[in-house]
């Protein structure tokens, strides 16, 4: 299903279920020895996800650390990102030389819990959010866009090394084409010395109950 939002480039690999009693890979058991068995399992089968995903694109099969900030610590020469929510885990992989990054988000589609709405929109998005559920009423669009920040923020963390918050960044969606830009509204320039990241692009899908969003940032 994510596939379809990311270019030919990305290997994406996904399941809708764990698979029963699968431990954690070696090198990562610490990474989820004192979280809850919902956070550990979720864990388990992205993980599973993304060396599946790495393997088709040529690399053995080893651990994929977390970061200071949590970020997946990818082979070198690769960029991906990691998603989970109930029913639904993915990976998705490049090569560097196709894409300078990506992220990928899975949600449910259901509408955002009461009062979070006011704390990841800005500027236009209430008002963009009235429009798109006038026109298109059986999307909950507050829960796109917050899936689609997310994504933003999975593709924006990797190249700049700094935290974007839901305020810094502003949507604009397009409901026929299913895309979505954020434009930057902070600094965006980048650790790797590439083109600073005053715009992101990306595409939704509603599928199956959930929500899927994914960036790419082109090279
Ligand atoms: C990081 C964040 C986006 C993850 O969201 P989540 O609700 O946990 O959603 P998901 O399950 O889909 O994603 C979790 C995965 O994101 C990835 N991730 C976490 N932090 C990351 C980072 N800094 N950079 C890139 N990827 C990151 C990890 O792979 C993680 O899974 P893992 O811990 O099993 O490896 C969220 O916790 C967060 O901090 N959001 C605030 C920042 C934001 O979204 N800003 C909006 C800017 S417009």
């Amino acid at each position: 299903m994510i596939e379809t939002l990311l270019p030919p480039t990305v290997v994406a690999v996904h399941a809708f279920a764990d698979l029963p009693g699968e431990a954690p890979y070696p090198g990562e058991q610490d990474l989820v020895a004192k979280a809850v068995e919902t956070r550990r399992r979720e864990f388990v089968t992205a993980r599973r996800c993304a060396r599946e995903a790495l393997d088709k694109l040529g690399h053995p099969p080893g651990p994929i650390r977390s970061g200071p900030r949590r970020e997946p610590v990818w082979p070198a020469g690769v960029v991906g990102s990691i998603t989970h929510c109930a029913g639904y885990r993915a990976a998705a992989v490049a090569r560097v030389t196709d894409l300078a990054g990506l992220g990928i988000d899975a949600e449910p589609h259901d509408a955002l819990p009461e009062g979070v709405r006011e704390t990841v929109t800005v500027a236009g998005e209430p008002d963009l959010l009235r429009r798109l559920g006038r026109g298109h009423p059986t999307v909950h669009w507050d829960r796109l866009l917050f899936s689609a920040k997310e994504s933003v923020y999975k593709a924006w963390y990797p190249l700049t090394g700094r935290w974007l918050g839901f305020e810094d960044a502003e949507l604009s969606i397009d409901p026929a084409a299913g895309s979505f830009t954020a434009r930057v509204l902070v600094d965006g320039t980048r650790a790797d010395g590439g083109r600073p990241l005053t715009e992101l692009r990306g595409r939704w899908l509603v599928a199956r109950g959930l929500i899927l969003t994914a960036v790419s940032v082109p090279r």
